[in-house]
C-alpha cells in the first residue's frame, strides 16, 4: 500500500502557492482544486510538476461520456498523478474516462466522488430525488461499487466510512480521505475529524490535509509530524 499526505493547496494565486512548496525540502504530494486551478491554469500544474512534487488534480468531472474523456485526455496531458469524477456522471462517463487515463499514464489513480459530504439526507432526497428509502451512507456505498465496477480504483470519503467501503469493496479500493485535524487544531468548517493516527486506524491509503498544514505557524514541521503520526514511523 503507498500511504501517503496530500497538502491541500487551496490558495487563491500561484504566487501563493508556490512560495509555500518552495519552504520545503521534499518532494510532496499535494492537491490542487477548482479555485486555484480555475485562476492559474495549467501553469500551476507545470510549476509543481517542474518542483518534482505528486499532484491530485481535483476537479471533479461530470459530464456527457464524450466530453468527460476529451477533458481527461487534456488534463492528463498535464501529468497528473490523480484525478477524480463525480460518480453520478453514470457508467459509461467513467469507464471511457478510465480507459482514456490509463492509455496516457496505466498507473494514474481515478477516484470518485460518491456524495459530497455538503449534502445531506433530507437534500439528496428532497432536491436530488434519490428514494427515501435510500440514506445518504447506502448512497456512498452504492455509489462506490458502481464506481469500481467502472474501473476506478478508488473514491474520496471520511475516514470514517473506510472500514465499510473496504469490507464491501475490497482492501485494494483506496480510500482517500479529507477532515483530518489533529486534536490541537480547531475542526473550521469540517463536521467529523479524524486525526492522522486513526485515519490510520481506520485503513485510509491517503489523508488530505490543508489547514493544518497550511495556516501552521511552521508548516514544514506540521506535515512532518503529521505524516509521521499517519504512517505510524
Ligand atoms: O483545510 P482542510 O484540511 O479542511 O482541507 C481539506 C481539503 O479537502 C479541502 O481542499 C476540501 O475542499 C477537500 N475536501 C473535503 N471534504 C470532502 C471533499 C474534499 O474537505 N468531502
Amino acid at each position: 500500500m503507498n500511504r501517503d499526505v496530500i497538502i491541500a493547496l487551496d490558495f487563491e494565486s500561484k504566487a501563493k502557492a508556490l512560495d509555500f512548496l518552495d519552504m520545503f525540502e521534499d518532494k510532496l504530494y499535494v492537491k490542487v482544486g477548482m479555485e486555484l486551478f480555475y485562476k492559474e491554469g495549467p501553469s500551476i500544474i507545470e510549476e509543481i510538476k517542474k518542483r518534482g512534487h505528486k499532484i491530485f488534480l481535483d476537479l471533479k468531472l461530470h459530464d456527457i461520456p464524450n466530453t468527460v474523456a476529451k477533458a481527461t485526455i487534456s488534463i492528463m496531458s498535464l501529468n497528473t498523478d490523480m484525478i477524480n469524477y463525480h460518480i453520478a456522471g453514470g457508467r459509461e462517463m467513467l469507464k471511457g474516462a478510465v480507459d482514456e487515463a490509463k492509455k496516457i499514464n496505466k498507473d494514474v489513480v481515478t477516484l470518485g466522488i460518491t456524495m459530497l459530504t455538503s449534502t445531506s439526507d433530507e437534500m439528496m432526497h428532497d432536491e436530488i430525488l434519490i428514494d427515501n428509502k435510500y440514506s445518504v451512507k447506502d448512497t456512498v456505498i452504492k455509489y462506490a461499487m458502481i464506481g469500481k465496477e467502472s474501473g476506478l480504483i478508488g473514491v474520496v470519503c471520511s475516514a470514517l466510512e473506510v472500514p465499510k467501503i473496504k469490507e464491501i469493496l475490497g482492501d485494494e479500493f483506496i480510500c482517500v480521505t479529507p477532515g483530518i485535524r489533529l486534536k490541537t487544531n480547531s475542526s473550521d468548517d469540517q463536521k467529523r475529524v479524524v486525526t492522522p493516527e486513526d485515519a490510520r486506524e481506520l485503513g485510509s491509503d491517503y489523508i488530505v490535509v490543508g489547514r493544518p498544514i497550511t495556516k501552521a505557524e511552521n508548516p514544514v514541521s506540521a506535515y512532518k509530524e503529521i505524516r509521521k503520526m499517519f504512517l505510524g514511523e
